[in-house]
């Protein structure tokens, strides 16, 4: 598992958090984000069109990494398994969820925000954790500090990040990769403007590796 998230985040070094609100928006957002360069997708359970729509784009695009967002419970890992999920994401963590997640058909990306919850993933063998909500938990001067302690560990930043932000994280050394929401604006999904999504994606993907 652990080699599989690691092919994940070096995969991208953008993960886009995506919500989808309207089920006929998943295959064209998708499939703009993967031409603007981006194929390592996050699809929040957050609707109710979550489910279906990572079924819809793990067939309609073969060559994305689809991943299951905002996953709390066991009943939603399994779910997200079952739609076709390449791996899942969750906020945080409980003993449950990690348990679960060591033995699972497909990887977990855990969220930390703290040293305990660190702590907790690392006995159980995670060394690549998300960390949310990164701006508001610290920032990158959080990260800093914990690659004290935890000097194996990478994460994955996400929560607060922007276009504007995501170069700066990307310079530590233990961050490979970052997420946010930014790289799907409501206004240009609202529009369905896939151009316009496109190019977003690949201009943050240049001013990442700046
Ligand atoms: C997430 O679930 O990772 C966040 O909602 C994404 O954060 P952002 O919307 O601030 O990018």
């Amino acid at each position: 598992h652990r080699s599989r998230i690691q092919s994940l985040l070096s995969a991208s070094p953008l993960l886009p958090v995506i919500t989808i609100n309207h089920p006929e928006d998943a295959v064209p957002l998708c499939r703009a984000l993967v031409a603007g360069g981006i194929r390592v997708l996050e699809i929040t359970l957050r609707t109710r069109h979550g489910l279906p729509a990572i079924h819809q784009v793990r067939k309609a695009l073969p060559e994305a990494w689809v991943g299951a967002g905002t996953v709390t419970s066991i009943e939603q890992y399994r779910q997200a398994e079952g739609a076709g999920a390449h791996f899942v994401v969750s906020p945080g963590v409980t003993d449950t969820l990690l348990k679960f997640g060591v033995t699972a058909p497909i990887p977990l990306l855990p969220g930390v925000a703290t040293a305990s919850d660190i702590m907790g993933g690392y006995n159980q063998g995670y060394r690549e954790f998300k960390f949310f909500p990164a701006e508001i938990a610290g920032g990158r001067a959080a990260l800093q500090a914990l690659s004290g302690p935890f000097p194996d560990i990478e994460f994955c930043p996400t929560g607060g990040i922007t276009r504007q932000t995501a170069a700066a994280y990307l310079s530590l050394p233990n961050v490979r990769t970052v997420g946010g929401s930014w790289l799907t604006p409501e206004k240009l999904v609202a529009t369905k403007d896939w151009a316009a999504i496109e190019r977003l994606a690949r201009d943050s993907l240049i001013d990442a590796c700046k």
